[in-house]
C-alpha cells in the first residue's frame, strides 16, 4: 500500500493513481480541470429513459439543469402505473400514499418534501421550499398545508390497483423486500411484485445543462406498506441525492435505511472531488455498505448513479439488475449497472 506522503503527492500532482479503500484506482484522467459544456441528463432505472425526454426538452433549449431534472421526474410522479413514485404509488401499511422528494441546483440551494400526502408533484413543493422559505425541509401535514397554500391541488393518489393490491398484501402483511425489485413486496404466488415487473423503486436524476451547471432530484413513494411516517434516503440531501457544482452529482435507489447509514451521495460526490471516477466512487460507495454490515447487503438492493463535471457518468450496485437511462446529444440509451454479488 503506498504511504500517506505518496498519495497526497499523487493526487496533488494529478498524476496516474487515487487512493480506494485497499488498492490504488488507476485514474483514466487527470482531476477534474476541463468541463465540455454539453447538456446531458442521467436517470434511474428503466422508467428513466421516459423521464430524460421530460428533462431534455429543457436542455436542449439551453435551460437550466434544476429546471430540466423537475420537469423530467414530474413524468413518473404522473404515471400512475409506475406504483413506486408518486400518483398510483403503493401506500404504506395503513393504506396512505406518502411521497418523498427532494431536488438541489448549481448554487448549493436545496429543497425537501417528506411523507408528504396527497399532491401530484412533491418535487414542485420541494422546489418551491427551496425558493420561497428559509428552510430546507418540510414534513407531512405542514408540507401538506404549504403546497396547498400555494396552488397545489389536492387530489387522491391512492389509485384502484394500488389500492387492492395493498388490500392483498394486508391478508398476510409480511414484509419481505426483494433483491432488484427493491425495497417493494414480492408476490411469490405470480411470481412477480404487485404492480408488475417493470415496479422498481426511486427515481433519481442529475442533469449538466449547456453552461456546464448541475442540478438533481429525486423523487419516490417509498417503502411499499411501511410503517406510517418511514422516510427513506430519497428526501435526505447527501443521502438520496447530492449536488456539487464544482465536482458533479450523485443519486441513489435501493433500500433507503443502507444509503442513509453511509449518507451515499454525499460520499460518492467526496469521492469524485479526490478524482474517482463515477462508477469507482459509486463501487467504493456499495463497497462501503458491506464494511458495514455485510449480512444485511447481502439481502437488500442499493444502487448509486454518479455523473461529474466532464459529463462522464458511471453507477453500481449490490445485486444485479440496476439498470439507468442517459439522454444526450450523443445518445438515448439503458446502461445495466455492475454488481458486486
Ligand atoms: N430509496 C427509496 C426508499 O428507501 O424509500
Amino acid at each position: 500500500m503506498p504511504s500517506r506522503r505518496k498519495f497526497l503527492q499523487s493526487t496533488l500532482l494529478g498524476s496516474a493513481a487515487v487512493l480506494t479503500g485497499d488498492t490504488l484506482w488507476a485514474r483514466p484522467y487527470k482531476l477534474i480541470e476541463q468541463v465540455i459544456n454539453e447538456p446531458i441528463v442521467i436517470s434511474t432505472w428503466d422508467f428513466g429513459k421516459a423521464a430524460n425526454v421530460g428533462a431534455w426538452e429543457v436542455l436542449k433549449k439551453g435551460g437550466r439543469a434544476v429546471d430540466a431534472v423537475e420537469a423530467g421526474v414530474q413524468i413518473p410522479e404522473a404515471d400512475e402505473t409506475n406504483q413506486s413514485i408518486g400518483y398510483g404509488g403503493l401506500p404504506d401499511r395503513d393504506g396512505k400514499v406518502t411521497l418523498d422528494a427532494c431536488i438541489m441546483d448549481e448554487h448549493y440551494n436545496c429543497g425537501s418534501v417528506m411523507c408528504l400526502e396527497h399532491i401530484m408533484h412533491p418535487i414542485s413543493v420541494a422546489r418551491m421550499v427551496m425558493e420561497k422559505t428559509p428552510h430546507i425541509i418540510l414534513v407531512g401535514d405542514g408540507a401538506l398545508q404549504f403546497a396547498l397554500a400555494n396552488g397545489f391541488e389536492k387530489i387522491n393518489l391512492l389509485t384502484a390497483k394500488s389500492e387492492k393490491d395493498w388490500k392483498e398484501w394486508l391478508k398476510t402483511a409480511k414484509y419481505e423486500p426483494v433483491k432488484n425489485i427493491e425495497n417493494q413486496l414480492y408476490d411469490k404466488n405470480k411470481g412477480q411484485m404487485p404492480g408488475g415487473p417493470n415496479n422498481h423503486d426511486t427515481i433519481g436524476m442529475l442533469a449538466m445543462d449547456a453552461a456546464g451547471n448541475f442540478g438533481g432530484a429525486c423523487t419516490t413513494s417509498g417503502m411499499a406498506f411501511k410503517m406510517h411516517g418511514r422516510v427513506g434516503d430519497s428526501p435526505v440531501i447527501g443521502a438520496g441525492l447530492y449536488v456539487d457544482n464544482e465536482v458533479g452529482g450523485a443519486t441513489a435507489t435501493g433500500v433507503g435505511e443502507e444509503v442513509i447509514r453511509i449518507v451515499g451521495a454525499h460520499l460518492i460526490v467526496e469521492l469524485m472531488r479526490q478524482g474517482y471516477p463515477p462508477e469507482a466512487a459509486c463501487k467504493e460507495g456499495v463497497e462501503r455498505i458491506i464494511k458495514r454490515n455485510p449480512t444485511r447487503a447481502k439481502e437488500v438492493q442499493v444502487g448509486f448513479l454518479a455523473m461529474n463535471k466532464k459529463g462522464q457518468f458511471g453507477a453500481y450496485c449490490l445485486q444485479k439488475g440496476f439498470t439507468y437511462a442517459v439522454k444526450s446529444n450523443k445518445e438515448e440509451k439503458i446502461y445495466t449497472a455492475q454488481s458486486i454479488y
